[in-house]
């Protein structure tokens, strides 16, 4: 038999059984579900990645949704375990849902949902703060500092880009990625590769530099990605991971880019070639990478830990106070909404209603990506 998985548990006699996986950053999240006669249930297993029989057990014989994480395996067996549980809905706490197989999810009429919206900045900022890390050898020089080394100035230590009048290239230009380009245009780029963004932002920063005496941004959509490759000194990956984005970027894209380039990956690990990128990283010492995400996450391929043209940090780009909490709040809405019969909110992206502190948020789940799947209704709030 398995073993029970620690729980906590908030309002024991709520009528509807909601299990969160992780604790998660905030209390209002559990307090709309309180209000609303859940009992929550929180795994407080010291377990990293939960295994989806440790899932199964967390589900157990009633359930009516659970907030997963993506880390998590959501398929098949996970979504069969929730239905036979009377379960039908579920919510990831992130926007990306590449660890949820939706189709199986529809087979077992299961609401599947995400949090755009509301990590677009955070992670945007996060791209921005690795571009500059990479670019100007931050990580490298700091650790030169605490290990003792540094001993006076020297025209040669830790020189590193300028990105001023660089070339920015943007992979992915949904959401984050034209919240990226907005942040790169302000000062860096005189010019970018993207697909959408906001033309005026563009036009309008374009007049101001002229009317100083600058020369004006300007951007255009690339006729194809080996044009970004080639021409952009700076790279920010923001597509989703799925088989079109698996490996884009492997040992031929990487030959493609410019031998000083910076490679910025936000998105998923899988969408780099990761043993690839090691040995670009190798031969080019000058090319330098800065990711937030892995291949095989939590595990680097081997080698990368030790290029020091490399920067890393753990899966943090979403990790803001603000937004972590509103990524909560957002799925639990998400799987309260469907517990509830409510109707689809019509702008996923627009999910500032959910977050006032002052009223109720709106009677809707904000964000289910198999809505017209399922055939749910959508609110005309
Ligand atoms: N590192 C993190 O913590 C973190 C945080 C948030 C989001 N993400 C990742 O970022 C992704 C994007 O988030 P978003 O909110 O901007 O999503 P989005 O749907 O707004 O944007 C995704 C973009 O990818 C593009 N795209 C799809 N297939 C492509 C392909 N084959 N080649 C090039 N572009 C392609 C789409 O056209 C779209 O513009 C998420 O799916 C998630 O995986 C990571």
């Amino acid at each position: 038999m398995a073993k029970p998985i620690a729980i906590e548990v908030y309002n024991p006699n709520g009528k509807y059984r909601v299990v969160s996986t992780k604790s998660m950053p905030g209390t209002r999240w559990i307090n709309l579900l309180i209000e609303q006669d859940c009992r929550v249930e929180i795994c407080t297993q010291k377990k990293t990645i939960l295994s989806v029989e440790d899932i199964i057990a967390l589900i157990g014989d009633k359930c009516d949704g659970v907030i997963g994480q993506l880390t998590e395996d959501w398929g098949e067996t996970l979504f069969a375990a929730l239905s036979r549980a009377g379960g039908k809905a579920f919510s990831n706490m992130a926007v990306g849902y590449n660890n949820v197989d939706v189709n199986a999810a529809n087979k077992h009429g299961v609401a599947v949902g995400n949090t755009p919206g509301v990590l677009t900045e955070t992670t945007a900022e996060l791209a921005a703060s690795l571009s500059l890390a990479a670019a100007r050898r931050i990580v490298e020089s700091d650790q030169f500092m605490r290990a003792g080394l540094y001993d006076g100035w020297l025209p040669h230590l830790f020189v590193g880009n300028l990105l001023k009048g660089q070339t920015v290239g943007v992979i992915g230009a949904g959401r984050i990625g034209s919240a990226y380009a907005r942040m790169m245009i302000i000062y860096f780029s005189q010019f970018l590769f993207v697909v959408i963004i906001a033309c005026f932002v563009i036009a309008a920063y374009g007049e101001f530099l002229k009317a100083n005496g600058e020369q004006p941004v300007t951007w255009k959509r690339a006729a194809s990605m080996d044009e970004v490759l080639r021409e952009a000194d700076l790279i920010s990956l923001h597509p989703i991971l799925d088989k079109t984005t698996y490996h884009l970027i492997n040992k031929e894209s990487l030959a493609t880019m410019k031998k000083e380039a910076i490679l910025i990956n936000c998105s998923r690990g899988p969408v780099v070639d990761e043993v690839a990128l090691v040995e670009h990283l190798k031969q080019n010492p000058m090319f330098r990478v800065g990711l937030d995400v892995f291949e095989d996450e939590p595990y680097m391929k081997p080698g990368l830990a030790d290029m020091k043209n490399a920067v890393v940090v753990p899966h943090i780009a979403s990790a803001s106070k603000w937004t972590r909490e509103g990524m909560a709040t957002l799925a639990a809405l998400n799987v309260l909404g469907n517990i509830k019969g409510y109707p689809v909110w019509g702008d996923p992206n627009r999910v500032e209603p959910f977050f006032n502190e002052n009223a109720p948020p709106p009677a809707a789940s904000p964000s289910i990506v198999n809505a017209k799947a399922l055939g749910l209704p959508v609110s005309k709030l």
